[in-house]
């Protein structure tokens, strides 16, 4: 699957399901966890709608095997959807709900995981205070991710104090659960590294509280849309991961092929085309066939489509039918939702109580 220009092998060896082989020394020898117990994950998802198959490819599928080799924390980061788009609001709570919906259909699991909602544990916009203290003003404003959102969300002079603050919310996600990595896609590495900063900093002030987390790069580079450019919800280009068969086949129909092949005798080129990329990530055991056969003509774009097409309805179907059991089963989702955040309430009164008793106040 290396050869495609787009899909890039994910994740190093520590989310892929290998051994995890980074030396304990890359930790805070003091906070290294106990031979025998799990390291500690956290990671979090903006609530902005349903989720599609970028998501899925770059963040959620790692997450589900990463449920086996640590202990894991997955966040709803509701309040961070408010940091760039507060006209929003009325839609996170529904949108809440959606994630949970995606995250249980795509197999996170309550009983494994800890999945909770940000906004229900109000302990974070504590931490988050505290630590706002711990990080110059130049140095937030020197974040690349932030300078970009500026550039391109074109927010001009308006820029919230609680946007320049993102990392810091960020950070305390983080820091909550004394989490020893953070699986996260290449442009929250300064986050990272902001939060490893905050760290550092409370622990050389106040005594050892916190881990310094280690970032588990997801290494997707691009996942195409039904377009060819990066899926990504602003394009409009994407395919979620809960789409009905009858949608999977509407989007897929007109999606982007090799420009260059107009007549079905013409021979393609499917190191462009989004189709086959898509045959490489669903449906791998079928790539090979369908490369060659695009490249000699013996299969015409449309056909190969229709193909591809059943072959992903098959491939969610799992997904989609444990997706629809939740769904029908709100009080269910309810009890779900309440004890992960209950959960999540627990570890970070501990934490809070220890960072209290560092700092000598609250
Ligand atoms: N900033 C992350 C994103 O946009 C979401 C997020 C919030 C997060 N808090 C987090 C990710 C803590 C990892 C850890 O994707």
């Amino acid at each position: 699957m290396g050869s495609s220009r787009w899909y890039c092998s994910p994740i190093i060896s520590a989310i892929s399901g290998e051994p995890d082989t980074r030396k304990a020394s890359s930790l805070n020898q003091d906070m290294t966890t106990k031979p025998g117990t799990k390291k500690i994950i956290l990671s979090g998802m903006r609530p902005t709608g349903r989720l599609h198959w970028g998501n899925y490819t770059g963040a959620l599928e790692n997450w589900i095997r990463l449920q086996t080799e640590y202990t894991c924390h997955f966040m709803v980061a509701d309040w961070h959807v408010l940091t760039t788009a507060l006209d929003k609001a009325p839609e996170i709570e529904l949108n809440s709900r959606e994630m949970y919906l995606d995250w249980l259909g795509a197999g996170l699991d309550p009983e494994k995981s800890v999945l909770f909602i940000q906004s229900r544990v109000k302990e974070h916009a504590e931490l988050y205070l505290l630590l706002s203290m711990l990080i110059s003003m130049g140095r937030l404003e020197r974040n690349p991710t932030f300078k970009e959102q500026i550039r391109d969300l074109n927010l001009g002079g308006e820029i919230s104090f609680g946007h320049l603050g993102y990392p810091v919310l960020q950070a305390a996600d983080i820091l909550m659960y004394k989490a020893h990595a953070v699986p996260v896609g290449e442009d929250q590495l300064p986050h990272l590294e902001l939060t490893r900063e905050m760290a550092r900093r409370f622990n050389r002030i106040f005594g050892n509280v916190f881990p310094e987390p280690e970032p588990l790069v997801t290494k997707f580079s691009r996942f195409p849309g039904t377009d060819g450019k990066r899926m990504s919800k602003s394009l409009g280009n994407t395919i979620e991961i809960s789409a009905t068969p009858e949608e999977i086949r509407k989007k897929i129909k007109p999606a982007f092929t090799d420009p260059a092949r107009l007549r079905k005798s013409d021979p393609g080129n499917p190191e462009i085309c989004a189709i086959y990329t898509w045959y490489q990530k669903f449906m791998p055991e079928a790539a090979e066939e369908t490369a060659t056969e695009c490249r000699s003509a013996a299969r015409g774009c449309v056909d190969c489509k229709m193909k591809l097409a059943d072959g992903i309805i098959e491939h969610f179907a799992p997904l989609r039918e444990r997706r629809a059991e939740y769904e029908k089963d709100p009080a269910r989702l309810d009890d779900i939702i309440r004890s992960g955040c209950e959960r999540a309430r627990q570890e970070a009164s501990r934490t809070m109580a220890a960072v209290h008793e560092a700092m000598g106040i609250g």
